[in-house]
């Protein structure tokens, strides 16, 4: 089975001012039975990872292919190990439709992540007019092939199926629908890894993942956890989401 895991995705959020924030959810993570982790802006990952303490692991959103280099600007798998990351954040939607990022530079990023020794949170998920022509199934298989190296080690790497229009905009698909995609993705790991390895990698759905649908979600078979944006700003938000993975 899957290690339950919340992870948060600030994007572009965070400065120094909210550390106390950070601080409050390292607290809900200290009791929680589950894996939390917060994917915070490069420029707040070593800050954060010392308000966080134990409790709570921190994570970059993006890293470049490279391990270092004349990259201006960019920042390597490397650098954010260094800063005391140990998760990544790759192929979000919002980078594949700003920066034009394919399966195959994904699966680069990937590869320099886990070369970099983190563990990779590998994002996926269709449009809305890929899922309205049917195509969702055939989208995400062919993104989890082709985004993830030849080489790559299934226990490093966490998966998120996000469907780009559930995204910051409070839809989400039924709870049929999601369930019918993990289980998707569930087969195309173990065809990749054999199935007690694809068992264990954790699934984790994205797109408006709140308080009040976190537990409906979490309840379907082959959801490990949540991949969750705004809702990972405040800790008022996101601790009943960790609590609803774990309601002990
Ligand atoms: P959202 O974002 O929870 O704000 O919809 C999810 C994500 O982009 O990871």
């Amino acid at each position: 089975m899957a290690r339950k895991v919340v992870a948060g995705n600030w994007k572009m959020h965070g400065l120094g001012s909210d550390l106390p924030r950070i601080e409050a959810i390292a607290s809900q993570s200290a009791a929680a039975g589950c894996e939390v982790l917060l994917c915070v802006p490069a420029t707040l990952i070593e800050r954060a990872c010392r308000v966080a303490g134990p409790d709570m692991a921190i994570g970059g959103e993006d890293c470049h292919p490279k391990a270092q280099g004349a990259h201006t600007g960019e920042v390597s798998g490397a650098m954010l190990a260094d800063a005391g990351a140990s998760h990544v954040i790759l192929g979000h939607s919002e980078r594949r439709a700003d920066h034009g990022e394919t399966d195959a530079i994904v699966a680069q990023k990937v590869e320099a992540a886990l070369e970099a020794g983190l563990i990779a949170i590998v994002c996926l998920g269709e449009t809305l007019s890929e899922r309205d022509a049917g195509a969702t199934l055939s989208v995400v298989g062919r993104q989890l092939v082709a985004s993830i190296p030849t080489d790559a080690e299934a226990d490093r790497l966490i998966i998120a199926y996000e469907p780009v229009w559930a995204i910051g905009t409070g839809r989400t698909p039924t709870t049929n629908e999601i369930a019918e995609v993990h289980a998707h993705l569930r087969a195309g790991l173990a065809r990749r890894f054999g199935p007690e390895k694809a068992a264990d990698v954790p699934l984790l759905y994205g797109g408006s993942v709140k308080p009040n649908n976190a537990a409906a979600i979490f309840a379907l078979p082959e959801v490990d956890g949540a991949l969750v944006g705004g809702a990972s700003l405040d800790p008022v938000d996101f601790g009943p989401i960790i609590t609803a993975l774990d309601p002990r």
